[in-house]
């Protein structure tokens, strides 16, 4: 979909939609001619109340000017950035119902555009055009929205949100496929277009580069199923850098939970387990097409699936990772940080000045925080602090969790250096102090994604599915690093 900015003229111009946001209340004048007119009357004697989100439709009546004109409500004068990006979404999927191929959008008083406001609609109008593909969908996205505004160097700021939401977009497709489809072979295939297409360098280690390099971690998870494993990287690297981050996804095309199975109820939502792959991917096609100065940028994917059969890892096993470091297996389940073990390893190869990681890995921070946050593990204030920033500006909500000793005394092995379950009690907690062990020496943050990367229900204006989770996050994280 193609986002532009507009001329204030083109809100009166013939157009198949104009969308115009208001504030809260009845509003004053709108800009749209007679349609204008006419949604005001109709907004001053009708049961309109000016509450967040109300929309009212008034398609025009003679030919010339738009066809439509979208009044959509954005809350109070200090409405935020997420109710202009919920805006941007409900103008979009308006356009579709409407068969509109082009949208132009504006704002009265009270409701105006600045620039967090205008990205974050423009974010919420390419959000809105995602079609999960196996699916036939009811309706088409339009082909453009033009949005009318007075930010200085709109069009950059909308090519950002454009560039951004298509990495979410990415994500989300990618969470939304099924585990037949987006098999660990998917992923790396999706990493490799994206790496050529962006002029990434890719790297894809298969099950033998896997053994050569002792990765006996994702190794184990791999064992009891017929897909291949991957390890996969894609690096941007700026002719002159003076920091490197890496960014590591959790990818588990489909969690059975192994020997240690889950109840049926609710396995098929296991196929989201890549979640945090698909966000490292998203957010490296991103990264590609802005190119940031200074900072190089590594993505890292481990990705397999977890399943039960011949040739399973067993609870009890003992496995060594490729950093050396032996894995006590007590329960299959906790097969993430297995895998992270390892990807986690690989990534401080790089001597990286920070590792972020991104993983659907418990349950237990599901229950914490819902999906209206993933949970921040960061020993280290600086970055935790950089991350709460580019949170509050992308307003994907990151909520800080204790990362205390005591969790760590809680994961130490029997039978090996560390053990892969610690039971229920801070379940979270522990997971994050396992995948610590792999980064000693490092500055890291884990980010546990399993409630925020995907709802059944629908949630900020998306219906459910994937969100997309940690893409905008981490842009913004590191292109203002
Ligand atoms: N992928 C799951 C975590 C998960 C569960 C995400 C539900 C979203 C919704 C992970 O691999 C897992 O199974 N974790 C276990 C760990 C336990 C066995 C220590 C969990 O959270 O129950
Ligand atoms: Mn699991
Ligand atoms: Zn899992």
């Amino acid at each position: 979909m193609r986002l532009t900015h507009a001329q204030p003229k083109s809100l009166v111009q013939a157009a198949p939609l104009a969308v115009v946001l208001v504030p809260k209340g009845k509003p004053g004048d709108l800009p749209c001619g007679v349609l204008g007119e006419r949604a005001k009357k109709l907004m001053a004697t009708s049961a309109w109340k000016g509450e967040p989100f109300d929309s009212l439709l008034v398609p025009a009546e003679a030919a010339g000017g738009p066809r439509a004109l979208l009044v959509i409500c954005v809350g109070d004068k200090d409405a935020d950035t997420r109710a202009f990006r919920r805006a941007g979404i409900l103008a979009c999927e308006q356009g579709a119902k409407l068969g509109a191929r082009k949208i132009v959008a504006g704002a009265v008083a009270g409701a105006e555009f600045d620039e967090a406001r205008l990205a974050a609609f423009g974010e919420g109008a390419v959000l809105g055009a995602y079609r999960y593909p196996l699916k036939k969908a009811k309706t088409a996205p339009p082909s453009e929205v033009s949005v009318v505004s007075s930010v200085k160097g709109a069009a950059g700021v909308l090519d950002l949100a454009r560039v951004r939401a298509e990495g979410s977009n990415l994500a989300r497709e990618l969470g939304d496929l099924p585990g037949n489809v987006c098999t660990p072979r998917y992923l790396r295939d999706t990493a490799e277009k994206i790496g050529r297409k962006g002029k990434l360098v890719f790297r894809a280690h298969g099950k033998k580069a896997l053994e050569r390099l002792k990765m006996g971690g994702i190794l184990a998870v791999n064992q009891g199923t017929v897909e291949e494993p991957f390890l996969l990287e894609l690096e941007y690297k700026p002719a002159r850098y003076t920091r490197t981050v890496c960014v590591v996804g959790k990818g588990l095309t489909f969690d059975s939970g192994g020997i240690s199975i889950k109840p049926s109820a609710g396995m098929e939502e296991m196929k989201y387990d890549m979640c945090g792959a698909a966000a490292v991917l998203g957010l490296m096609q991103a990264v590609a097409a802005t190119r940031p100065k200074g900072v190089r940028v590594i993505g890292i994917v481990g990705t397999t699936d977890n399943m039960p059969g011949p040739g399973a890892y067993k609870p009890g096993d003992v496995v060594t990772t490729g950093s050396g470091k032996t894995i006590e297996v007590i329960n299959t389940d906790a097969e993430g940080r297995v895998v992270l073990a390892d990807a986690l390893f690989q990534a401080t190869k790089y001597d990286p000045d920070a590792i972020i990681d991104l993983a659907t890995l418990t349950g237990a921070i599901v229950i914490a925080l819902g999906h209206d946050a993933a949970g921040m593990f960061c020993k280290d204030d600086t970055l935790a602090a950089r991350l709460s920033e580019a949170s509050a500006r992308t307003d994907e909500r990151l909520w800080r969790m204790p990362t205390y000793d005591g969790y760590t005394k809680m994961v130490e092995g029997t039978y090996g250096d560390v053990k892969n379950s610690a039971g229920r009690p801070g379940g979270s907690c522990t997971a994050a102090a396992f995948l610590f062990h792999f980064t000693e020496g490092f500055v890291h943050a884990h980010l546990d994604i399993a409630g925020a990367a995907w709802d059944t229900s629908p949630r900020d204006g998306l219906p459910g599915g994937a969100s997309g989770f940690g893409v905008r996050l981490l842009h913004e994280a590191i292109t203002s690093w």
